[in-house]
């Protein structure tokens, strides 16, 4: 059989690298299994994809649909087109997307509406509730359609029971990304940030910030910088700063000496900054993950999270967006009362094998 792989933004690169490494092992033992990487072009800076491909050992895409920027119906569009274009020329067997950006979502529509072409969603099933978020409409749209749901959480299974999807088509199988972050624990890199701002183990603050609720208005971007700045009691700020952003910060000028505004890591680079840290702050969803499975405080800036099991059992707590929320929760961390958490049931690296293995059985391969 032949599986396309889609992966367009960051955190899909990292999610996708085990899948892979599973497809080809069961290639290796003799079943017909083969891939081909599907690159929307969604991401397209070095250091927002191709950095990760070298650092994680990804082979280079099969396909580069170069989509790149644009707003949400332009992107979805442009890869829709691309998507389609391919699979007219040369259909799949089986499509599998990872996560909850635009590729996600217009690669599954492009697939199933190509002679109905079997969708599998990895990472399917997970809600944030808040339908103002990009993602949420990916989230809901792809798995409305998709055949196969992989999940990684028990919550993820019942949010998709809810929706009418039946028993049979959901796999809970954990969280490929935690693989990704298993398999290269053992090699993350000191960054040079380390040297230049006298870091220490545990003596720093983390931080990254990209959703639009956060970025785009650059009155609440600068509050909540600022806010930051000033409870974090003279630690290093370490902000990687996600291109999105970046473009806002330029017209602000926010500068403080605590505060290190640097671009956006490499994988390794970056999870050491992460491992070390007294504290994450963070919008994001995938190093809400990371940061529960490596026992660090971490602090979401959002009022929802798609996540439940990172606060409920991990390190994760929701702030909020309120600037007003962020001096109590340093006052928490600093008082040594942050909770310690636990990993999720089934983040244990092994989840990509899990899911071939699935494929394989569902797909009757010998
Ligand atoms: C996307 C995802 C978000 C994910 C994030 C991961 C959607 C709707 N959003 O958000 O869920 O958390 O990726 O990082 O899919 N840009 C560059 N270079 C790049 C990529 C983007 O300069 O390589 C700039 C462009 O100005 C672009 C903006 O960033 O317009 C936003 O990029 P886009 O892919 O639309 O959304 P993200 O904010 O990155
Ligand atoms: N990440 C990285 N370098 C950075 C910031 C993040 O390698 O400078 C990694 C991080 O470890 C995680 C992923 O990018 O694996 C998360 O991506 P992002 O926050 O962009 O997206 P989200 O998870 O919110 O969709």
């Amino acid at each position: 059989m032949l599986i396309d792989i889609i992966a367009g933004a960051r955190p899909n690169f990292i999610k996708i690298a085990p899948i892979i490494e599973a497809i080809k092992l069961q290639s290796a033992a003799g079943k017909d299994m083969q891939y081909r990487l599907v690159h929307t072009g969604q991401h397209y800076d070095k250091k927002m994809s191709g950095d990760f491909f070298d650092q994680l050992n990804i082979p280079a895409p099969d396909y580069n649909l170069e989509a790149g920027s644009g707003t949400q119906a332009e992107q979805t569009g442009k890869i829709m087109i691309g998507y389609e274009k391919l699979l007219l020329e040369n259909p799949c067997d089986l499509c599998i997307v990872v996560g909850d950006v635009t590729s996600t979502m217009a690669c599954s529509i492009a697939a199933k509406k190509v002679n109905n072409i079997k969708v599998a969603h990895v990472e399917g099933g997970i809600r944030s509730g808040d339908w103002t978020m990009p993602e949420e409409i990916n989230r809901i749209v792809t798995d409305s359609i998709s055949d196969y749901f992989f999940t990684t959480s028990a919550v993820a299974n019942n949010n998709l029971i809810r929706s009418g999807v039946p028993d049979d088509r959901i796999f809970f199988v954990g969280n490929t990304m935690i693989d990704t972050l298993y398999k290269h624990m053992p090699r993350l890199i000191k960054p040079p940030i380390w040297d230049a701002a006298k870091l220490e183990k545990g003596n720093y603050i983390i931080m990254t910030l990209h959703r639009p609720a956060n970025v785009d208005n650059g009155i609440k971007l600068k509050e909540l910088i600022t806010e930051i700045v000033q409870s974090s009691a003279n630690l290093p700020v370490i902000f990687p700063v996600h291109p999105r952003t970046a473009k806002m910060l330029d017209t602000l000028g926010i500068s403080d000496r605590n505060l290190y505004v640097i671009d956006p890591l490499g994988y390794l680079e970056f999870n050491y900054l992460v491992k070390n840290a007294k504290a994450v702050i963070t919008d994001s969803g995938g190093i809400t993950e990371e940061a529960t499975v490596m026992g660090v405080p971490c602090m979401t800036l959002r009022d929802s999270t798609e996540r439940p099991e990172t606060c409920t059992i991990g390190t994760n707590e929701l702030l909020g967006t309120d600037p007003a929320n962020i001096a109590p929760a340093f006052r928490k961390l600093f008082s040594g009362n942050w909770k310690k958490g636990n990993i999720p049931e089934l983040w244990d690296g092994n989840t990509a094998l899990r899911i071939v293995d699935k494929i394989a059985i569902i797909y009757d391969l010998s």
